[in-house]
């Protein structure tokens, strides 16, 4: 996955770039650049390997001249990290710039066509054949530049969000197929596009969402000339496409008074999660006859997703006695044959962009099934293929971590979960109520107490999760969180799951943590001290403290909603490992926010 974005006005074109790439880094971080068209026509590009600020350290990214530029950060996926296969991606003849987030998966066959016709290529990246291609259609075979994109763009086969940059005629084109790509509309007739809408947020809150197809044309350089048409790229059809007005405010994409987005995150979850059960109780109970009517409900998502998945199919199973099935999306495949027309397929996303999701919801719509989505960003992909979609509400989460997005799906989840039961009043109230127990969460005394088992557990190599029912998920959830941001091993196992083969890892000191509930205590204890009698170190989160615990931290028992509250000081706590460890913890190696390669 990577960060796009393009400005065409009447600034400088280079400070909203860099600003832009700032706030697109959790999309990608091991190199970036950018490339403007100057007084005299010419590209000024730099570009490099490296986090965003660091290269603007040592390129000043700030002193490129003119007014339409497009930029980008990368997350590798075709060659490695180098400056040379860092985007732009320019074309032979140095006038076609492209910036690119997705795959092209015909690159070798393109590739070997252009280099037939005597095109040469610095990088190892898929990119690169795009600005060749246009150049070909172009400067051989006589096309228009728009003409030349429209042929190029059909011959790729793969996902994308391309933004393409012609320097004669000074004009932006935009395209999306199955990579985000948002188009903002500025106060000043001048225009934005982007992979997320907080990369322009502080110039406007305009913005059209693009379907796949669309292609935007941004053109007529000096203001009220300044003009954008959308096309389909597939038939060369008019696009139209409502121009809508986002709620989100710059602050949400800031980072204020804390060191670091996560932290950020995790201590809005205060509002969040009553933002999140804030939902059109109409749509709440369109979504429940679609459940009851179905034959068949699955829960799919990926990652936390996932997890906020498994974590409500016990809720649903004990609050509405109605079974669903919760599927990791990339294994939904292996499902296909038990979907009929009458299946209702629930697609958990906070990104709305996670190919395999996408994919599993294409696969789903196939078989004729009724979509649900439950989505975070408004206009993503998952929306546009979904027959209904309730939003998380909970603003953009900048952090490469899920936090208050996987919180915000556990509450909009367990709204639906009381809701089938004919309780959605009491849900409701509820969860506005968990305010009080998440205040004092991610209060500052919190992050004191969870500061100091954080230094302790910092030297441990491995950190195991137990948990059972619901909160089972939310061992799964704790340990993905410690483990992606610390890098520290953990690894979560249902509570009965233990004395099956596990307990072989647990050695003198192996510290352990044990979510605990009212419904679950007496067994999940047991399982605590089989860990205890070989030595291991407990780690107790629950209501009350046990003797047996080590270390206890005390979450007010909240039972359907524990999973909501339990989870925080484990947000809490792999944050506070990061930074003792020294890692970033909003952009931790190797990932990437939304997921869009398989
Ligand atoms: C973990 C995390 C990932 C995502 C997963 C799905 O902190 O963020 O595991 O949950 O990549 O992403 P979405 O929800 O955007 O589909």
């Amino acid at each position: 996955m990577c960060g796009i974005i393009a400005y065409y006005g009447d600034e400088l074109a280079a400070p909203i770039l860099l600003e832009g790439l700032k706030r697109l880094e959790y999309r990608g971080y091991d190199s970036a650049g950018i490339v403007t068209i100057d007084s005299k026509s010419e590209f000024q590009i730099k570009k490099d390997i490296g986090k965003v600020l660091e290269i603007h350290e040592r390129l000043n990214l700030m002193d490129l001249e003119g007014t339409t530029g497009i930029a980008h950060t990368r997350w590798a996926t075709h060659g490695g990290v180098t400056r040379e296969n860092a985007h732009p991606q320019i074309s032979n003849n140095n006038k076609i710039a492209v910036i690119h987030n997705g795959i092209i998966e015909n690159y070798k066959e393109l590739k070997a066509k252009l280099i037939s016709e005597g095109f040469q290529f610095s990088s190892e990246t898929d990119t690169e054949v795009v600005p060749n291609l246009i150049e070909y259609w172009m400067r051989i075979r006589g096309l228009d530049f728009v003409h030349a994109v429209f042929n190029s763009f059909q011959s790729l086969e793969g996902n994308f969000a391309l933004v393409v940059l012609d320097r004669d005629s000074k004009t932006i084109v935009g395209s999306k197929n199955g990579s985000p790509l948002v188009l903002g509309i500025g106060q000043n007739n001048d225009f934005f596009l982007a992979s997320d809408i907080p990369a322009f947020l502080d110039k406007t809150k305009d913005v059209v969402y693009l379907y796949d197809g669309d292609t935007v044309i941004i053109t007529g350089s000096s203001g009220a000339k300044r003009s954008y048409e959308i096309l389909d790229f597939r038939t060369g059809n008019p696009v139209d496409r409502l121009i809508q007005s986002v709620s989100w405010d710059i602050e949400h994409a800031a980072k204020g008074e804390f060191d670091h987005f996560m932290l950020k995150e995790i201590s809005e979850q205060v509002e969040t999660i009553q933002s999140a059960a804030s939902q059109d109780r109409e749509k709440i109970q369109d979504i429940i006859q679609r459940i009851k009517k179905a034959r068949g409900v699955f829960l799919i998502g990926c990652g936390s997703s996932f997890h906020a998945c498994l974590s409500a199919s016990y809720l649903f199973s004990k609050l509405a006695s109605f079974h669903v099935n919760a599927v990791l999306a990339s294994e939904f495949s292996a499902y296909e044959d038990f979907l009929k027309e009458d299946t209702l397929v629930i697609a958990v996303t906070q990104s709305g962009e996670t190919i395999d999701v996408l994919d599993a919801i294409k696969t789903a719509k196939q078989k004729g099934c009724q979509i649900v989505s439950i989505v975070n960003v408004m206009g993503s992909s998952a929306t546009q293929f979904a027959d209904e979609s309730l939003f998380l509400n909970v603003g953009p989460e900048v952090s490469v971590l899920s936090t208050k997005t996987y919180t915000a799906q556990l509450a909009v989840l367990t709204l639906l979960a009381f809701s089938l039961a004919g309780k959605y009043e009491e849900g409701l109230r509820r969860l506005k109520y968990l305010w009080n127990i998440v205040y004092n969460l991610t209060a500052e005394s919190m992050r004191i107490r969870i500061k100091q088992l954080a230094d302790e557990l910092s030297s441990h190599d491995h950190i195991f999760v137990l948990g059972r029912g619901s909160l089972y998920a939310t061992a799964l959830e704790a340990a993905l969180k410690i483990k992606e941001v610390s890098y520290i091993h953990a690894e979560a196992f249902a509570g009965g799951e233990l004395k099956h083969g596990p307990i072989s890892l647990i050695g003198k000191g192996t510290p352990c943590i044990v979510f605990v509930s009212k419904d679950t205590e007496s067994k999940i204890l047991s399982n605590a001290m089989e860990v205890k009698s070989r030595g291991g170190y407990l780690i107790g989160v629950g209501s009350h403290k046990i003797d047996t615990f080590d270390e206890f931290v005390k979450v007010p028992e909240s039972e359907e909603l524990n999973p909501i509250s339990q989870i925080i000081p484990i947000q809490i706590l792999s944050y506070q490992l990061a930074v003792i460890l020294g890692h970033d913890p909003d952009r931790p190696r190797n990932l990437a926010k939304s997921v869009t390669v398989r």
